[in-house]
Parts: structure tokens; sequence; C-alpha cells
């Protein structure tokens, strides 16, 4: 056991816990925004809200919260390259990416297993990050799929074929 743990440790230790991973998206100015985030839940059912947590140096982030909504889009395993298309420093994140509009607007990944259409509800402080809360108003999945799995970090399916972010 470690006290008062390096970023090292923490992030290690962190890593075992397997999460699912989410492309969060908004139009703005006419144009698709997003990144790729693991730090997402389900926090309430009455009132139906979610919640992720940017990094306080996101350059992504700060224009995302321009719209007044957002879609969350559940990756499906074979989305390791949305993914990482979206976790990428680029100006035009969307290029490679297929996406299509709910009715609302916000984008929402082609071939994702959910999604999940949102207003900003709270933002709070959260040390180096941002807990950001959001109230959902429509959403929807396919039947089957199976989803993409963030682990020791790496990209991995539940069946277990493991794909290292590298590669
Ligand atoms: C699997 C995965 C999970 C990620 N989860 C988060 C997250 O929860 N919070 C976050 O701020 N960034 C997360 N990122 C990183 C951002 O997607 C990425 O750094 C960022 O969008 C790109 O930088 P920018 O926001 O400055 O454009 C994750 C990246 C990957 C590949």
């Amino acid at each position: 056991m470690t006290a008062d743990p390096s970023s090292a440790d923490f992030r290690a230790t962190m890593s075992s816990f397997c999460t699912g991973v989410v492309a969060i998206a908004a139009v703005v100015d006419g144009r698709p925004v997003g990144m790729t985030c693991q730090s997402f839940i389900s926090l309430s059912l009455d009132p139906p809200l979610i919640a992720f947590a940017p990094a306080r140096t996101s350059s992504t982030y700060p224009v995302l919260r321009q719209a007044r909504r957002f879609a969350i889009s559940v990756l499906a395993e074979d989305q390791g390259d949305v993914a990482l298309a979206l976790a990428s420093k680029g100006t035009d994140k969307f290029a490679t990416v297929p996406w299509h509009p709910l009715a609302s607007g916000t984008p929402v990944i082609d071939g994702c297993l959910a999604w999940i259409d949102c207003t900003f509800e709270t933002e709070y402080d959260a040390g180096d990050h941002l807990l950001v809360v959001g109230r959902v108003h429509e959403l929807g999945h396919l039947p089957d799929g199976e989803p993409l799995t963030y682990y020791r970090s790496s990209f991995n399916s539940v069946g277990g074929r493991q794909s290292p972010l590298s590669s």
C-alpha cells in the first residue's frame, strides 16, 4: 500500500479499473467538436443525470461548453480508431469520423452502441479536472453489440481481445 501516492502510482492503480469509452460531442459554429472520455458515469435516474470529467488542460472542453446541448456516444468494440481520433489534438478531429445529428442537432457517432442527448446542468471543481453533470433529454441504444473497453492503457473488448493504443 502506498500513502500519499505519486501521480504514477495513482495512474497505475486506477488503470486496473476497466471502463467503457464514450465520445462527447456538440456542434459549435456549425462544426462538430468532441473528445474521448472514460470518466463517464450514469449519475441519477430521477432526474436523469450523467456526469463526466474533462481535464482542466483540455482545449476541446471549453469549446464544447459553448453549446447548450451535447451528445454522448457509447463506442462499440470496433471503434478504437474513433476514440483515438477524438483524443487527438487536431483541429478537425471529425475528418475521419462519420456522425449524424439527432433531432436536436447534437452529433452522434455512426455505429455507436448507445447515444444520450444532454444539456449542461452543473459543473464542479475537481482538482485538475472538472466534474460536469448533464441532464438527459433523449437516448437510445442498439439491441446488440459489444462495447469498446479501456483497461490498463489498452483498448479491449469484453471478449478479451486487446489492442494497445500505440498500434
Ligand atoms: C480512452 C481514452 C479516455 C479518455 N478519457 C478522458 C477523460 O475522461 N477526461 C479527459 O479530460 N480526457 C480524456 N481523454 C483524453 C481526451 O480525449 C483528449 O486528450 C483530448 O480531447 C484532446 O485534447 P484537447 O481536449 O486539448 O483537444 C481520454 C483519451 C482516451 C484515449
